[in-house]
């Protein structure tokens, strides 16, 4: 009988602060590398907001745009590269750059003995995912993780798993009525961003599904990727601020990425997982929607990962068992807590007992390399080229050069 059962603990979603940091500990000194979208909508205020954080260094080719960002009535370095960072006593690095640069910067920093966190996608290959491994063997620590694993309505789905038997399939939808993050600039350049709702959205949920199922390998993939929506102006988000940023190479037809990816994995539990992740589409608002069938029951998550303004409003989250329905109740939550959440998951780990063992819990280098083998498999078996070895030159005389290769 349709019902809605008491509301469940949610484990993992309570944003107190970090446990063993003494009262009088001094903020951790971070940088903050790029000054775009998730620089100003997320890291710059979350981390001044934490007692655990200061902001101490902020890095863009557009210097403006870093100086924009830097908080009031402090002293903070404003630079274009890491460059600029040399000599400055760190303790993080946030990197949040367009994808092609997220692991060349991370190897730069980590070189120099500075813990990074590396904004999603964290690499585009799992060939860049192994480089970045390499780097951190010299002890410095490398952090990462979705800030959807945080959101009580998925930690309420990971609660009720095990009343699900043994789990069969996984579903993983993440299908965006118009949200293609810009039209003209990074994002939709194949060399630079790698790929994308692949890379963009499904990043997070592989990263959601793996952590739900315990971190399997994966041992087969089918995938394909379709680019429908590119050309239409009415499928661009019109609620990330973006529009064109006028410094993107040339490029041809080739070098687009995708806006819809179709796949399917086989893991080495048995588990089948299948994902879609859609810049755009014919649906009305923007759905994430992570399906869970057990031998004892199916449950389904309908909410909306990130910040859309098209969002379902309300997540929900069934459970069905021998065709009788049961809706669990869900706490409400403001759109983008999960993130603040995140911010406080990194100040564990940088100062909690965690801090002595940098690779344990979400976001570590192991499932780094999975996801992007998983992206790799995907893309291979949609018949995708591999990335060039070397992204393009920017164009030249166009303003700031928001796509320049190496800093
Ligand atoms: N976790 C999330 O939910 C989330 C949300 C949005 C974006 N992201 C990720 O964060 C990263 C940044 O995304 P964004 O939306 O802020 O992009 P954005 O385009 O808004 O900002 C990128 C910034 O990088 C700067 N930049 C570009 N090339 C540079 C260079 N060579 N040197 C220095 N600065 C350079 C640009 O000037 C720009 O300010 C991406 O990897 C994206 O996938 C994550």
């Amino acid at each position: 009988m349709p019902g809605a059962a008491d509301a469940p603990s949610v484990p993992g979603t309570a944003a107190a602060p970090a446990r063993s940091r003494p009262a009088d500990a001094p903020p951790l000194r971070t940088a903050v590398l790029g000054a775009g979208w998730v620089s100003r909508t997320v890291w710059v205020p979350l981390l001044e907001a934490h007692p655990a954080f200061e902001v101490a260094a902020l890095v863009d080719a557009d210097q403006a745009a870093a100086r924009a960002l830097a908080p009031p009535g402090r002293e903070v370095v404003v630079g274009t590269g890491p460059e600029d960072l040399v000599g400055l006593p760190l303790d993080l690095a946030v990197i949040a750059l367009p994808n092609h640069l997220h692991v060349p910067v991370a190897r730069t920093l980590l070189g120099r003995g500075v813990p990074v966190f590396v904004e999603k996608p964290v690499c585009r290959t799992a060939a860049e995912a192994r480089a970045l491994a390499e780097a951190a063997r010299g002890g410095a620590g490398v952090h990462a993780g979705s800030a959807a694993r945080h959101r009580a309505d998925v930690r309420a789905l990971a609660a009720l798993l095990p009343s699900l038997g043994d789990l069969r399939a996984l579903d993983l939808d993440w299908s965006r009525a118009s949200g293609i993050p810009e039209r003209d600039g990074w994002f939709t350049d194949r060399r630079l961003a790698g790929g994308g709702a692949l890379l963009d959205l499904g990043w997070h949920l592989l990263d959601v599904g793996f952590d739900l199922l315990g971190r399997p390998g994966v041992t087969d993939a089918l995938g394909t990727v379709s680019g429908d929506w590119l050309g239409d102006a009415d499928a661009v988000a019109d609620w990330s601020g973006r529009g064109r940023d006028g410094g993107t190479p040339a490029r041809t037809a080739d070098d687009l990425v995708e806006d819809t990816a179709r796949g399917f994995l086989l893991t080495d539990t048995g588990v089948a997982v299948s994902l879609r992740a859609r810049w755009a589409s014919h649906q009305a608002v923007d759905h994430t929607t992570v399906t869970v069938e057990g031998t004892k029951g199916v449950a389904v998550l309908r909410g909306t990962f990130g910040f859309s303004p098209h969002r379902v409003q309300r997540s929900s989250l069934t459970v069905l068992r021998r065709g009788e329905r049961t809706e669990v109740a869900l706490p409400e939550e403001p759109v983008g807590v999960e993130y603040e959440r995140l911010v406080e998951h990194l100040a564990r780990r940088l100062t909690g007992p965690e801090a002595s063992s940098p690779d344990a819990g979400g976001g570590s280098l192991a499932e780094i390399g999975v996801l992007a083998s998983c992206v790799d498999r995907l893309y291979a078996a949609a018949g995708r080229p591999g990335l060039p070895t070397k992204p393009p030159e920017p164009p030249r005389g166009q303003g700031a050069p928001k796509t320049r290769q190496s800093l």
